[in-house]
């Protein structure tokens, strides 16, 4: 499931009980595990739908709050040619945190779960989440994402993640 490449959702689909249901639940998954994304496969449905948010930390006061939503089909129409490095953590792999360079801003459109298409700029934090969790979609894991060996390590210590 985690390496698969989900399929969309259709608008119909959007208002039928299974896809509220699986939204509801994912929102309850990540308030429980404290992250900041998650994507349906790691619930095991295959389906375009993320959630994804950023929040300031004791570690990094300088992240923007955005508060948690839903992107369904989302997808990255635009990328900075600028990249940065981070380490990353996932939920689906608690015990290790990958450094990925990803491009430092990003443009995503997605319906929101009323079925409204909607397009927004992330930069820095925000925007990393939003690619790792878009990632998921496509099959792709961060250890996919590591240069070297030298970019991955273990986390004894959960931090922010998605
Ligand atoms: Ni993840």
């Amino acid at each position: 499931m985690l390496k698969a490449l989900a399929r969309p959702l259709d608008r119909l689909e959007l208002a039928e009980e299974w896809a509220l249901t699986l939204v509801r639940d994912m929102f309850a998954t990540l308030e429980h595990a404290g992250g900041v994304g998650l994507a349906a496969p790691q619930v095991g449905v295959s389906v375009r739908v993320i959630l994804a948010g950023s929040f300031p930390t004791p570690l990094a006061p300088d992240r923007p709050l955005v508060p948690t939503s839903a992107l369904i089909n989302p997808r990255v129409v635009w990328a900075s040619a600028e990249t940065e490095p981070a380490w990353e953590g996932c939920l689906s792999f608690l015990d290790y945190r990958v450094r990925v360079v990803r491009p430092r801003s990003v443009r995503v459109d997605y319906l929101t779960p009323e079925g409204t298409e909607t397009r927004i700029e992330a930069s820095g934090f925000y925007a990393r989440v939003l690619q790792h969790e878009i990632d998921h979609l496509d099959g792709i894991l961060t250890l996919d994402r590591a240069a070297s060996p030298e970019d991955i390590e273990s986390a004894p210590t959960p931090t922010s993640e998605s």
